[in-house]
């Protein structure tokens, strides 16, 4: 799929993703986002800030740089960055092609967003390299499984999900190795399939 066609997808997806997301869910996720997020220090990358769901978890006081690549989702985020007691500053940006500098964050923090970057191996290149040697990847993501029946659910699930929304079945741990991350810890929450990953860029 074209880099324009998921910025439509999400686009059309704007207007309705808080509720789709789900009162109850995010309340259940809420206390592992916040020690998850509780980390952020420095230089600090969000990607894909979406509708901002996030921010309420996050510690206040920060100075945060947040990209996604649907201007629509950032359009809806407007009143969480501005209720936020910290800095966010945010840019509709595709991971795939980010501006930055090479080495320029201290840090990398998204959430539930590589079950929908369409080339994700590449994405999370592209944040390698963004990462200063010894910095932190910090995930909150829902992948696939490697039980029974769960591997098949998510399988078939993801075929309906994928053209609107997210794909239900990533392997987003062996992605992360794939793109050059060493892996510090994984943490199921729910099953194998909703965790926090914490990576990092190897020290040079
Ligand atoms: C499932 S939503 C998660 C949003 C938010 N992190 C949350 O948990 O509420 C996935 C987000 O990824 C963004 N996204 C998808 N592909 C992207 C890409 N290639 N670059 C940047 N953002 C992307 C979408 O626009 C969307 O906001």
């Amino acid at each position: 799929m074209a880099d324009a066609d998921t910025r439509a997808k999400w686009d059309r997806i704007a207007p309705h993703f808080d509720f789709m997301a789900g009162r109850g869910a995010e309340a259940r996720w809420k206390p592992f986002k916040q020690q998850l997020f509780s980390h952020m220090e420095g230089r600090i990358l969000f990607l894909a800030l979406g509708t901002g769901l996030d921010i309420a978890t996050f510690p206040p006081g920060r100075d945060i740089t947040a990209i996604d690549i649907s201007p629509r989702m950032l359009e809806q985020a407007r009143p969480r960055i501005e209720a936020y007691p910290g800095t966010i500053r945010t840019e509709c940006i595709d991971v795939h092609a980010m501006p930055f500098a090479p080495d320029h964050f201290d840090q990398i923090y998204t959430s539930c967003t590589f079950c929908s970057v369409p080339r994700p191996v590449e994405g999370l290149r592209a944040l390698h390299r963004v990462l200063k040697p010894g910095g932190g990847l910090f995930m909150f993501e829902h992948t696939g499984s490697r039980y029974y029946p769960f591997r098949y659910m998510l399988n078939a699930m993801t075929l309906l999900t994928e053209r609107a929304g997210p794909a239900m079945n990533r392997r987003t741990v062996d992605n992360v190795r794939a793109a050059g991350f060493k892996i510090l810890e994984v943490n199921n929450i729910f099953l194998d399939v909703v965790k926090t990953v914490t990576a990092f860029k190897a020290p040079v």
